[in-house]
């Protein structure tokens, strides 16, 4: 079993503005329980009253994109912040759930909870690894910030989840609005075979029937490695005005974009929308012409024009490195890490309870990236503009273009 998920270990210290972040990642749960964090209870500079997050995303296989973004973000916004927290130093312990794997989140969040003793435990990008954590954290009432995993049913699993990223129904609602409104009648859905995929749908299904479209065929692509040319064939039979997309950030969306290019898509008519994740930041200029004119709705584009946006994007180029361009889970992690900082700092002094921070969480505005962000207090749940965009090239790179918004989205979904 031990063997199964390998044993490579990294232990890094970053000393950074004074502030010590321990950075330990492993795939193993059992080798990191074995293996106390490099320096997470050893170091010189860290101190009892240390704030103490355990980081949970993929940082290998088909995801590892994902959790590098949301690393990459709460390290931007702690070199912004002078690397502390209300005068607290802050130690962040870095795990590798491996991609889609539940129980290894399990037990990796247990050994932070347990015997690493964290304060909150974050990040999340992929639903099937936060669903199985949730009940830990309710367990141990240990607050669990959710840097990206978009299912909207996610924050009623525990009363100790809060999200700060998006849902599936609160970005994809507004796509459907537009694309009726801009004479799209007839639409195939094709998404990833995985809860966010089912909620994308069963959304985009809803607010477009409801007023007064269709959806002429639903297909579900399998989560990983799908091979996308039969199901192109299967919607350009089907001849719709438009297909609606939705598949996970990170290697599918270009594999979509070039099966669509290669059968001709659009030179059969159809039309691509499809939800941000498919055009995302770090991988569009990889599918290059193929994406142009295509719209999406979503939450963060790096081409949103504000000074916050360009202090972000300066801060990721420092830590992440100014060729890899920031995507939403990088702004997922820079705003869920504001939030843990604006709730250590309103509970003051002292160990961090997690029923009051849950309080905190509640109601709490961030000046995020993306715009204006709010904690809805009923649903714990992500309040925000929605913006719709449009493909298109800028120099030699692609952007996703805002031109549209819709304000103070909340997650219909529940
Ligand atoms: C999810 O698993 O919830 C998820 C992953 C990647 C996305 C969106 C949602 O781009």
């Amino acid at each position: 079993m031990i063997a199964k998920f390998g044993s490579s270990w990294l232990g890094v210290w970053l000393l950074l503005f004074g502030v010590v972040l321990s950075s330990c990642r492993s795939s193993d749960a059992a080798k990191t329980e074995a293996k106390p964090a490099a320096g997470s209870t050893s170091a010189p500079t860290a101190t009892a009253d240390a704030i103490k997050i355990g980081l949970l995303a993929p940082f290998s296989g088909s995801f590892a994109s994902l959790g590098a973004q949301i690393e990459g973000g709460v390290k931007a916004y702690l070199e912004t912040h002078g690397g502390a927290v209300d005068g607290r130093k802050v130690e962040l312990l870095v795990r590798d759930t491996t991609g889609i794997a539940p129980d290894v989140a399990k037990r990796l969040a247990q050994g932070l909870i347990v015997r690493d003793q964290v304060d909150f435990i974050a990040g999340f990008a992929l639903t099937p690894n936060a669903m199985a954590v949730a009940p830990l954290a309710t367990e141990a009432k240990k607050p669990m910030v959710i840097m990206n995993a978009a299912t909207s049913s996610i924050t009623t699993k525990s009363p100790y989840v809060v999200r700060v990223s998006l849902t599936l129904p609160q970005v994809t609602a507004p796509l459907a609005t537009w694309a009726l409104k801009n004479g799209i009648r007839n639409v195939y859905s094709l998404v990833s075979d995985y809860a966010p995929g089912a909620d994308a749908e069963a959304q985009f299904r809803k607010t477009f029937e409801a007023a007064g479209g269709k959806l002429v065929a639903a297909d579900k692509v399998p989560v990983n490695n799908p091979d996308f040319a039969p199901f192109i064939q299967r919607i350009k039979d089907a001849k719709p005005e438009a297909v609606f997309v939705f598949v996970p950030a990170g290697t599918q969306g270009i594999a979509f974009m070039k099966a669509a290019r290669e059968r001709g898509l659009s030179e059969a008519g159809i039309r691509i929308i499809a939800t941000g994740d498919l055009t995302e930041d770090q991988q569009i200029d990889a599918m290059g012409e193929a994406a142009l004119g295509v719209v999406t709705t979503h939450h963060y584009s790096a081409a949103h024009a504000s000074p916050e946006n360009e202090a972000f994007k300066a801060a990721f180029g420092k830590v992440a490195g100014a060729q890899l361009r920031p995507n939403f889970m990088a702004v997922g992690g820079y705003d869920g890490m504001a939030a843990i900082a604006a709730v250590v700092q309103k509970l003051g002094p002292g160990k961090i309870d997690g029923d009051k921070a849950m309080e905190a969480f509640k109601g709490l505005e961030l000046a995020s990236p993306r715009g204006p962000i709010r904690i809805d207090p009923e649903t714990r749940d992500v309040i925000q503009t929605v913006y719709v965009r449009k493909v298109e090239k800028r120099g030699d790179s692609y952007y996703n273009v805002e031109f549209e918004e819709y304000p103070a989205q909340k997650d219909p979904g529940k």
